[in-house]
């Protein structure tokens, strides 16, 4: 009945005009059952966007008839006199989920529009049941059409995103064209200019998600703040119409089984008290099997439930301080290169991180797939994950910041109920100034609204104390709104040789926990000399002996993040015989081999560790 009525419309309304409707993400795909669209899709190079736009520049989706030049139609010539200038079956095909940059030599420094097309056939299991396409992530713009209508268009590479397509489904030869356009943009989140390869594409995977028509929208599900016996959560059902729908949290373990209904809103509260839990922490991270259960479906998640809070100058997981041995992180894939999405991408770097002894990644400078931290939560290792706003981001463009929130709230939304991740970054080493002092403190407002279960830092700036240039602090406005300090600090690189370490200290007013969120030296691996000589290994294991001496002074550290795990792609990186593209302040080259640096880090975390267990 329901499609019937919105065939009606659609006809009434005009074919190709469905709503931009981003649905409010679905939670937990991870879980569902899917259909995965993964694979090789053809794909057209369409450096001026001749398939959207006519020859006066106009977009085809704006006419009334777009036309077989629109390239989201898929035509085909009709008889042998047609026009028809493109042909995607005819096209060559790249694999998605990847970035094409890595994939075709002739995209390696591509920035422009690429078209996909992937066409399938479907059968829903029930007829009342909805269709969603999902993706869960894509760089940078995409536009979604579906058998010739435009589901909607979504800005941002590195957060998941879906569309219905429940009316626009057919049992057979459905197309779903993608328009990807990774064009930098300098009111875009990030803005024209990062430290890393503006990877273009499809990154990570797709699927089609079958619910039914009531279907479970989303949840958050997580141990109160200020009361450890007590589990809190919300449910939200989609329902149409919306009326109000019961539900089911069930804890075997916990011997939990709590009802409760939604309001006609759909959503639902509930709280649970238990004295049994067995917290998630580092050394333990105990994941309790959680099912969530409506009328019409049930979803089974792993979650772990911990605090985590911030007391004068220290860090409290489970109310006991802790000491963040972190490393940051890069999404690129150790296998085959190239952004990293895949479950075997994300073993190779967290076991990397724990082989050199960490308990805590910084993932920079973008939310990462959600195998990081779904694999974080197993293993035990905390997580800081971080919004693209980085370096000199558009802070007085209201669009500028919508995107900069949207994107935060999509990550939120999809990691929310990770145990693992402790910390939300609103930026990284962003140029202070009223404009976006305001623009940060708007974006952490919303954060702590949305999410208030966790801490809020970003890489601040450092200055020096009272023009004092051997004493550092921080002063920037932005730290009066963060619950973590953090800087970037690059003394021995960027700022003299490593011998000026000695002659540094610091001074921090603020009654805050300090993590420093970067340092590091580049090295190429392989390149052996005195520890004078920049770029060989010595130079770079140097840096960090030095280093680790000068900030293990800082009595309000709790922890750090050296930059960085990986050599990595950058356009930045142009020395020859060194760099040749890649950022060189790896620990590990990005062939997986370890410098020597590595061992120093490795070494101080061990011994870390040994003085916190003694
Ligand atoms: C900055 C920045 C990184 C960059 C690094 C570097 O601190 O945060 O993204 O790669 O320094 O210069 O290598």
């Amino acid at each position: 009945m329901k499609k019937h009525i919105t065939l009606i419309l659609i006809l009434c309304i005009g074919i190709n005009t469905l709503p931009y409707a981003q649905e409010n993400l679905l939670i937990n795909t991870y879980n569902r059952e899917t259909k995965s669209l993964n694979g090789y899709w053809h794909y057209i190079v369409d450096p001026y966007e001749n398939g959207f736009y006519n020859y006066r520049y106009e977009p085809f989706e704006n006419q009334k008839v777009p036309g077989k030049g629109a390239f989201f139609t898929n035509s085909k010539p009709e008889n042998k006199a047609d026009l028809v200038e493109y042909d995607f079956d005819k096209s060559d095909s790249i694999r998605v989920p990847g970035d094409w940059n890595t994939q075709k030599e002739k995209l390696f420094y591509y920035e422009g529009t690429i078209w996909y097309k992937k066409s399938f056939d479907y059968q829903v299991s029930k007829k009342e049941n909805r269709v969603f396409v999902y993706f869960e992530a894509s760089n940078y713009q995409t536009d979604v059409y579906f058998n010739g209508k435009k589901l909607g268009v979504h800005r941002g590479g590195f957060t998941p995103f879906n569309f219905e397509i429940t009316d626009l489904l057919k049992e057979k030869d459905n197309f779903l064209v993608i328009k990807v356009d990774n064009k930098r943009k300098k009111e875009g989140v990030p803005t024209l200019n990062t430290d890393w390869w503006n990877y273009g594409g499809i990154t990570r995977d797709v699927k089609l998600v079958e619910t039914p028509s009531n279907y479970i929208q989303d949840y958050f599900i997580h141990l109160d703040p200020n009361d450890n016996t007590k589990i809190l959560g919300q449910v939200t059902i989609n329902a149409i119409p919306k009326t109000t729908q019961k539900v089911e949290v069930i804890i075997p373990e916990l011997n939990i089984n709590k009802s409760l209904e939604t309001n006609k809103e759909g959503v639902g509260s509930f709280e649970i008290v238990s004295d049994k839990i067995q917290y998630w922490s580092v050394k333990n991270p105990n994941l309790y099997k959680v099912t969530i259960k409506s009328n019409d479906e049930e979803i089974i998640d792993q979650i772990g439930f911990r605090t985590i809070k911030t007391n004068g100058s220290k860090i409290e997981l489970n109310g006991e301080n802790i000491f963040l041995r972190g490393i940051s992180i890069h999404e690129e894939s150790l296998l085959h290169g190239g952004r990293g999405s895949t479950k075997e991408d994300a073993e190779q770097l967290l076991l990397l991180a724990k082989e050199l002894g960490c308990n805590y990644v910084r993932l920079a400078h973008y939310p990462h797939n959600e195998h990081m931290v779904r694999l974080a939560d197993k293993m035990g290792m905390l997580v800081w994950e971080e919004n693209p706003v980085y370096w000199t981001i558009m802070w007085e463009n209201q669009e500028t910041y919508a995107n900069a929130q949207n994107q935060l709230s999509e990550v939120i939304n999809r990691d929310k109920n990770r145990a693992s991740v402790i910390i939300w970054s609103m930026a990284n080493e962003t140029p202070t100034s009223d404009a976006r002092n305001v623009f940060l403190t708007k974006l952490a407002k919303y954060t702590r609204e949305k999410d208030p279960t966790r801490l809020i830092s970003a890489a601040l700036e450092q200055s020096d104390y009272k023009e004092n240039k051997f004493v550092r602090t921080i002063n920037d406005p932005f730290a009066d709104q963060v619950d973590i300090l953090s800087f970037n600090q690059y003394i021995g690189w960027y700022d003299g040789l490593p011998e000026k370490c000695e002659t540094i200290s610091w001074k921090i007013e603020q009654d805050k926990p300090i993590l420093i969120s970067e340092f590091g030296a580049g090295a190429k691996k392989g390149l052996y000399g005195s520890k004078e000589e920049r770029w060989t290994e010595e130079f770079q294991e140097h840096l960090y002996t030095e280093t680790l001496k000068m900030i293990d002074q800082i009595d309000q550290l709790q922890g750090f993040s050296p930059w960085v795990l990986v050599d990595f792609r950058s356009p930045r990186r142009v020395l020859p015989e060194i760099q040749d593209g890649w950022n060189r302040k790896g620990l590990v080259s990005e062939k997986g081999k370890k410098k020597k640096a590595f061992f120093v880090l490795k070494s101080f975390y061990e011994n870390k560790e040994k003085a916190v267990k003694n």
